[in-house]
Protein backbone atom coordinates (compact mmCIF):
# COMPACT_ATOMS: atom_id res chain seq x y z
CA UNK A 1 0.00 0.00 0.00
CA UNK A 2 2.97 2.26 -0.39
CA UNK A 3 2.36 4.90 -1.98
CA UNK A 4 4.21 7.99 -3.29
CA UNK A 5 3.78 11.09 -1.59
CA UNK A 6 2.72 14.00 -4.07
CA UNK A 7 4.68 16.84 -3.93
CA UNK A 8 2.54 20.27 -3.79
CA UNK A 9 3.53 23.36 -6.09
CA UNK A 10 1.05 26.11 -4.60
CA UNK A 11 2.48 28.33 -2.96
CA UNK A 12 1.86 27.42 1.27
CA UNK A 13 0.50 30.78 1.70
CA UNK A 14 -2.23 30.18 -0.39
CA UNK A 15 -5.83 30.03 1.35
CA UNK A 16 -9.27 29.29 0.18
CA UNK A 17 -11.93 31.27 -0.61
CA UNK A 18 -12.63 33.75 1.62
CA UNK A 19 -16.55 32.83 2.24
CA UNK A 20 -16.00 29.46 3.87
CA UNK A 21 -14.01 26.07 3.69
CA UNK A 22 -13.93 23.79 0.70
CA UNK A 23 -12.05 21.62 -0.80
CA UNK A 24 -13.79 22.34 -4.02
CA UNK A 25 -11.67 24.85 -5.57
CA UNK A 26 -8.74 22.40 -5.27
CA UNK A 27 -10.59 19.49 -7.08
CA UNK A 28 -9.07 18.56 -10.77
CA UNK A 29 -11.62 19.17 -13.58
CA UNK A 30 -10.61 15.47 -14.61
CA UNK A 31 -8.21 12.44 -14.22
CA UNK A 32 -8.26 10.01 -11.82
CA UNK A 33 -7.14 9.03 -8.16
CA UNK A 34 -3.14 9.89 -9.37
CA UNK A 35 -4.32 13.23 -10.28
CA UNK A 36 -6.63 13.91 -7.17
CA UNK A 37 -3.84 12.45 -5.21
CA UNK A 38 -1.69 15.07 -6.83
CA UNK A 39 -3.91 17.90 -6.30
CA UNK A 40 -4.92 16.94 -2.76
CA UNK A 41 -1.57 17.74 -1.62
CA UNK A 42 -1.83 21.27 -2.29
CA UNK A 43 -5.60 21.53 -0.58
CA UNK A 44 -5.41 24.60 1.48
CA UNK A 45 -9.67 24.31 1.66
CA UNK A 46 -9.87 24.45 5.12
CA UNK A 47 -7.21 25.19 8.37
CA UNK A 48 -6.18 21.54 8.86
CA UNK A 49 -3.37 21.92 6.77
CA UNK A 50 -1.70 24.08 8.82
CA UNK A 51 1.37 22.24 10.57
CA UNK A 52 0.92 18.85 9.51
CA UNK A 53 3.31 17.47 7.33
CA UNK A 54 1.02 16.86 4.33
CA UNK A 55 -2.02 15.39 3.08
CA UNK A 56 -2.93 12.11 3.67
CA UNK A 57 -4.90 10.96 0.58
CA UNK A 58 -6.43 7.26 0.38
CA UNK A 59 -3.98 4.36 -0.68
CA UNK A 60 -4.85 1.47 -2.56
CA UNK A 61 -6.23 -0.42 -5.76
CA UNK A 62 -8.18 1.86 -7.60
CA UNK A 63 -10.38 -0.95 -8.92
CA UNK A 64 -10.54 -2.14 -5.04
CA UNK A 65 -14.11 -3.93 -4.52
CA UNK A 66 -14.06 -2.72 -0.75
CA UNK A 67 -13.26 0.70 0.37
CA UNK A 68 -12.61 1.52 4.46
CA UNK A 69 -13.06 4.70 5.47
CA UNK A 70 -11.58 6.29 9.03
CA UNK A 71 -11.79 9.36 10.42
CA UNK A 72 -8.27 11.17 9.70
CA UNK A 73 -4.65 10.69 9.55
CA UNK A 74 -3.05 10.06 12.91
CA UNK A 75 0.57 11.33 13.94
CA UNK A 76 2.25 8.35 12.91
CA UNK A 77 0.42 8.66 9.33
CA UNK A 78 1.16 12.58 9.32
CA UNK A 79 4.29 11.70 9.01
CA UNK A 80 4.67 8.91 6.59
CA UNK A 81 1.74 10.24 4.20
CA UNK A 82 -0.22 6.81 4.48
CA UNK A 83 -3.86 6.36 6.12
CA UNK A 84 -4.01 3.56 8.76
CA UNK A 85 -0.09 2.65 9.13
CA UNK A 86 -0.24 3.79 13.50
CA UNK A 87 -1.20 1.55 16.03
CA UNK A 88 -5.28 2.08 15.28
CA UNK A 89 -4.18 0.67 12.04
CA UNK A 90 -2.51 -2.36 13.38
CA UNK A 91 -5.76 -3.43 15.25
CA UNK A 92 -7.29 -2.82 11.36
CA UNK A 93 -5.25 -5.07 10.10
CA UNK A 94 -5.65 -7.70 12.42
CA UNK A 95 -9.51 -7.48 12.61
CA UNK A 96 -9.50 -7.64 9.11
CA UNK A 97 -7.72 -10.28 9.11
CA UNK A 98 -10.11 -12.31 11.63
CA UNK A 99 -12.97 -11.57 9.31
CA UNK A 100 -11.46 -13.03 6.40
CA UNK A 101 -10.57 -9.69 4.63
CA UNK A 102 -7.61 -8.41 3.05
CA UNK A 103 -6.62 -5.13 3.93
CA UNK A 104 -4.04 -4.78 1.06
CA UNK A 105 -6.86 -5.75 -1.36
CA UNK A 106 -8.87 -2.81 -0.19
CA UNK A 107 -8.76 1.11 -0.50
CA UNK A 108 -8.42 3.10 2.38
CA UNK A 109 -9.37 6.02 3.32
CA UNK A 110 -10.54 8.98 5.69
CA UNK A 111 -12.74 11.39 5.95
CA UNK A 112 -10.59 14.44 6.59
CA UNK A 113 -7.05 14.52 4.79
CA UNK A 114 -5.18 16.22 7.25
CA UNK A 115 -4.65 15.47 10.87
CA UNK A 116 -6.30 17.56 13.48
CA UNK A 117 -4.14 17.85 16.53
CA UNK A 118 -3.68 20.07 19.81
CA UNK A 119 -0.86 20.50 21.71
CA UNK A 120 -0.23 19.63 25.25
CA UNK A 121 -1.41 22.64 27.72
CA UNK A 122 1.88 23.51 29.47
CA UNK A 123 3.81 22.88 26.33
CA UNK A 124 5.58 19.17 24.46
CA UNK A 125 6.03 18.29 21.61
CA UNK A 126 3.25 15.58 21.11
CA UNK A 127 0.26 16.52 18.45
CA UNK A 128 -2.82 14.80 20.25
CA UNK A 129 -5.65 14.18 17.86
CA UNK A 130 -8.50 15.74 18.17
CA UNK A 131 -12.11 15.45 16.46
CA UNK A 132 -12.86 17.27 13.45
CA UNK A 133 -15.31 19.97 12.66
CA UNK A 134 -18.48 19.43 11.02
CA UNK A 135 -17.41 22.66 8.75
CA UNK A 136 -13.77 20.53 8.23
CA UNK A 137 -15.76 17.28 7.52
CA UNK A 138 -18.17 19.09 5.43
CA UNK A 139 -15.05 20.99 3.30
CA UNK A 140 -13.22 18.28 2.78
CA UNK A 141 -15.99 15.40 1.64
CA UNK A 142 -15.70 16.42 -2.45
CA UNK A 143 -12.09 14.83 -1.69
CA UNK A 144 -14.65 11.62 -0.67
CA UNK A 145 -16.56 11.71 -2.50
CA UNK A 146 -14.35 11.87 -5.96
CA UNK A 147 -12.52 8.72 -4.19
CA UNK A 148 -16.16 6.81 -3.78
CA UNK A 149 -17.06 7.89 -7.77
CA UNK A 150 -13.08 6.89 -8.76
CA UNK A 151 -13.39 3.33 -6.84
CA UNK A 152 -16.80 2.81 -7.29
CA UNK A 153 -16.29 -0.04 -4.55
CA UNK A 154 -19.44 -2.79 -3.91
CA UNK A 155 -19.00 -1.60 -0.16
CA UNK A 156 -17.88 0.86 2.21
CA UNK A 157 -17.20 0.28 5.52
CA UNK A 158 -17.36 3.44 7.55
CA UNK A 159 -15.34 3.54 10.62
CA UNK A 160 -16.63 4.91 13.58
CA UNK A 161 -18.81 7.94 13.96
CA UNK A 162 -16.72 10.77 11.61
CA UNK A 163 -16.91 8.45 8.83
CA UNK A 164 -20.35 7.78 9.45
CA UNK A 165 -21.43 11.29 9.71
CA UNK A 166 -19.11 11.87 6.17
CA UNK A 167 -20.90 9.52 4.41
CA UNK A 168 -24.73 9.68 5.96
CA UNK A 169 -24.77 13.11 7.18
CA UNK A 170 -24.41 14.73 10.62
CA UNK A 171 -27.50 13.40 12.02
CA UNK A 172 -25.90 9.27 11.82
CA UNK A 173 -25.30 7.53 14.69
CA UNK A 174 -22.98 4.53 14.87
CA UNK A 175 -24.51 3.01 17.71
CA UNK A 176 -27.86 2.60 16.16
CA UNK A 177 -26.66 1.44 12.74
CA UNK A 178 -23.73 -0.21 13.38
CA UNK A 179 -23.54 -3.23 11.27
CA UNK A 180 -26.66 -3.11 9.15
CA UNK A 181 -25.94 -2.86 5.33
CA UNK A 182 -27.19 0.19 4.00
CA UNK A 183 -27.50 1.82 0.71
CA UNK A 184 -24.53 4.56 0.13
CA UNK A 185 -25.43 8.14 -0.28
CA UNK A 186 -26.04 9.93 -3.57
CA UNK A 187 -23.44 11.89 -4.90
CA UNK A 188 -23.90 15.32 -6.49
CA UNK A 189 -22.55 13.91 -9.92
CA UNK A 190 -24.97 10.88 -9.40
CA UNK A 191 -25.69 7.29 -7.88
CA UNK A 192 -23.19 4.53 -6.09
CA UNK A 193 -23.45 1.60 -6.91
CA UNK A 194 -22.37 0.07 -4.12
CA UNK A 195 -23.67 -0.38 -0.52
CA UNK A 196 -22.58 0.94 3.29
CA UNK A 197 -21.38 -0.75 6.71
CA UNK A 198 -20.54 1.53 10.03
CA UNK A 199 -19.02 0.25 12.74
CA UNK A 200 -16.75 1.44 15.30
CA UNK A 201 -13.70 3.02 15.19
CA UNK A 202 -10.45 0.55 15.98
CA UNK A 203 -8.83 3.70 18.20
CA UNK A 204 -12.08 2.96 20.14
CA UNK A 205 -11.11 -0.36 20.75
CA UNK A 206 -7.75 0.59 21.85
CA UNK A 207 -9.28 3.51 24.43
CA UNK A 208 -11.85 0.85 25.63
CA UNK A 209 -11.24 -0.71 29.30
CA UNK A 210 -12.91 -3.64 27.60
CA UNK A 211 -10.84 -3.86 24.64
CA UNK A 212 -11.75 -7.47 23.88
CA UNK A 213 -15.41 -7.07 23.69
CA UNK A 214 -15.05 -4.23 21.39
CA UNK A 215 -12.76 -6.10 19.40
CA UNK A 216 -15.49 -8.84 19.04
CA UNK A 217 -17.82 -6.39 17.96
CA UNK A 218 -15.45 -4.63 15.38
CA UNK A 219 -14.63 -8.59 14.21
CA UNK A 220 -18.53 -9.55 14.00
CA UNK A 221 -19.10 -6.59 12.05
CA UNK A 222 -16.46 -6.78 9.58
CA UNK A 223 -17.56 -10.45 8.98
CA UNK A 224 -20.75 -8.83 7.96
CA UNK A 225 -18.76 -7.17 5.50
CA UNK A 226 -16.89 -10.13 4.26
CA UNK A 227 -20.41 -12.06 3.82
CA UNK A 228 -21.47 -9.03 1.57
CA UNK A 229 -18.65 -9.50 -0.91
CA UNK A 230 -19.16 -12.90 -1.27
N1 LIG B 1 -7.26 6.80 12.45
C1 LIG B 1 -7.96 7.07 11.33
O1 LIG B 1 -9.16 7.31 11.37
N2 LIG B 1 -7.32 7.07 10.18
C2 LIG B 1 -6.03 6.81 10.06
O2 LIG B 1 -5.54 6.84 8.95
C3 LIG B 1 -5.32 6.53 11.23
C4 LIG B 1 -5.95 6.53 12.42
FE1 LIG C 1 -8.21 20.34 2.26
FE2 LIG C 1 -9.34 18.40 3.68
FE3 LIG C 1 -6.89 19.19 4.25
FE4 LIG C 1 -8.93 20.76 4.84
S1 LIG C 1 -8.51 18.73 5.71
S2 LIG C 1 -7.01 21.40 3.84
S3 LIG C 1 -10.32 20.36 3.09
S4 LIG C 1 -7.53 18.20 2.35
Amino acid sequence: MTVPRATGTRPAGDTAAADGYDARPYLPERGGLAAHRRAAADCRGCPLYEGTTGTVFGAGDASARLMLVGEQPGDQEDRRGEPFVGPAGSLLRRALDDAGLDIDAAYVTNAVKHFKFVRPSGGGKRRIHKQPTLRELSACRPWLAAELRLVDPELVVALGATAGRALWGSGFRVGERRGLLVPLPTLDDGALHGQGLATIHPSAVLRAEDREALYQGLVSDLRTAARALG
